[in-house]
């Protein structure tokens, strides 16, 4: 597990440091503290460097057509850990460290497996997630959104990520997953244990741990997928579970994906949108005002500060793009949040304005056969999460400062202190 570490993260963490310390701007991306508060003016740099940049082991765009074309081009692929530009000896010690752990970002976790592999494999549970099976998701949604509500109303010192950001979608995904509400605060610690995962060059104990927390979260998942075989539930994975169709380890690892990738983001779309319209009260003012513009303010809320940061491809054969020319095996990361402040494509990127027209344009969700599978689930939960919660507390106020998640590319805060003041009669009738 040492040796992994140190190859997939402790050597890596050194050299980007070094790059950073030389000019390379992927490596300052990487590796400043300053890009975990503020990525933007990174990603602004490398654009104004270049659409498509090469630097040392790697290619960067935070160019929106470039990474759009790229995410939808079928001659990139997902890029896991052992497809890195890396020596032979190098690929062979992170095959033969492989822990063998259903993680959401290793194979064969659909993210990271290419077609035609990933076709059939998304297509079985993309059966699960039709826009039919979500909608009939909305009253559920509501029905927790507005016990959670209840309940921080009674809080002494609310926060609206711990007590409500969070809740509100773990509630929905161990629904969908036909996981017990008692196992849930053990799906949160997974969930925060896994997460820096996503980053680069992470300390070795934090690696550790979210090794040990997968490992635990893997052995339960297995249990669970068996009894559902066994006595099926009304839930998704039931479904999935009985198709026959999945192997055990694709249950698994969709299983594992699911879990993580279904409120470990959607917390975020709710954190910063509340942070957005904190600091843009003339577009909370707006909406209090016309409520039906939620989901546009949720399209907008995921443009200007999208939960998810980046993700990378890998060249299948020899390209080119944009008169660059990308090898077989190398790697290019796409910013997909600084891509979403593209000036090109969004007149004053900088701008929070929830009436923009295209902001549905963003890349948040990803683009191409690797394009969020819960876009629509998230999108529902953004809109009723955000909707509600300023109709139940008009008065509703930061109340201390904000703490941020402190990681790259799950993008978000810990903690959002909040003062809720009077409720409004209307909800309260
Ligand atoms: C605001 C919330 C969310 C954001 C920003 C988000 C973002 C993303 C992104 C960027 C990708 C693709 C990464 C890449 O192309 O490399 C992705 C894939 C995926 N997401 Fe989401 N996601 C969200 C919510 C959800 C939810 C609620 C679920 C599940 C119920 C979910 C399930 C998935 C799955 C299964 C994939 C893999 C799809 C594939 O590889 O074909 N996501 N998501």
């Amino acid at each position: 597990m040492w040796i992994r570490w140190a190859v997939i993260n402790g050597a890596p963490g050194i050299m980007l440091r070094k790059q950073a310390r030389n000019g390379n701007p992927l490596a300052q991306y990487l590796t400043d503290p300053a890009a975990r508060e503020n990525p933007y003016p990174f990603g602004d740099r490398i654009r104004a460097r270049g659409r498509l940049l090469s630097v040392p082991y790697a290619y960067v765009s935070a160019d929106h057509e470039i990474c759009r074309t790229i995410l939808r081009h079928k001659d990139f692929g997902a890029t896991a850990p052992a497809a890195f530009d890396v020596p032979a000896p190098v690929k062979w010690v992170i095959r033969a460290t492989d822990p063998k752990l259903a993680s959401p970002v290793e194979p064969p976790a659909m993210l990271m497996v290419d077609p035609p592999e990933h076709t059939r494999y998304r297509k079985l549970v993309a059966q699960a997630f039709t826009p039919r099976a979500v909608t009939r998701l909305r009253d559920r949604i509501g029905a927790v959104t507005s016990d959670l509500l209840d309940e921080l109303e009674q809080r002494e010192n609310p926060d609206v990520i711990g007590d409500f950001a969070l809740l509100l979608p773990i509630a929905i995904i161990s629904e969908i997953l036909g996981i017990p509400a008692e196992k849930r605060d053990d799906m949160l610690e997974v969930g925060h244990a896994g997460s820096p995962l996503l980053d680069i060059g992470i300390p070795w104990q934090t690696f550790r741990d979210a090794n040990a927390a997968l490992r635990e979260a893997q052995d339960y998942m297995t249990e669970h997928i068996a009894a559902l075989r066994a006595d099926p539930g009304d839930n998704i994975l039931s479904d999935l579970a009985t198709g026959g169709e999945l192997t055990d380890t694709e249950l698994l690892y969709s299983a594992a994906l699911i879990a993580g990738a279904g409120f470990e983001t959607t917390v975020n779309l709710i954190g910063n949108g509340v942070m957005a319209l904190h600091r843009h009260p003339d577009q909370l003012a707006l909406l209090r005002a016309e409520p039906a513009r939620w989901p546009a303010a949720v399209e907008e809320i995921l443009r200007y500060d999208s939960p998810v940061q980046m993700t990378s491809r890998t060249a299948l054969r020899d390209i080119e793009i944009n008169g660059i020319r990308i090898a077989e095996g190398e790697m290019v990361a796409l910013l997909i949040g600084a891509a979403n402040r593209d000036p090109r494509v969004f007149d004053k990127p900088n701008a929070f304005d929830i009436t923009r027209g295209n902001a549905r344009e963003h890349l948040s969700f990803s683009s191409g056969v690797h394009a969020c599978l819960g876009a629509s689930l998230a999108r529902m939960e953004g809109a009723i999460a955000l909707g509600a919660l300023y109709e139940r507390f008009p008065d509703l106020r930061l109340d201390g400062t904000p703490q941020r998640r402190g990681l790259l590319n799950l993008r978000g805060y810990q903690r959002i202190p909040i003062s809720i003041g009077t409720r409004s009669q209307l909800a309260a009738g």
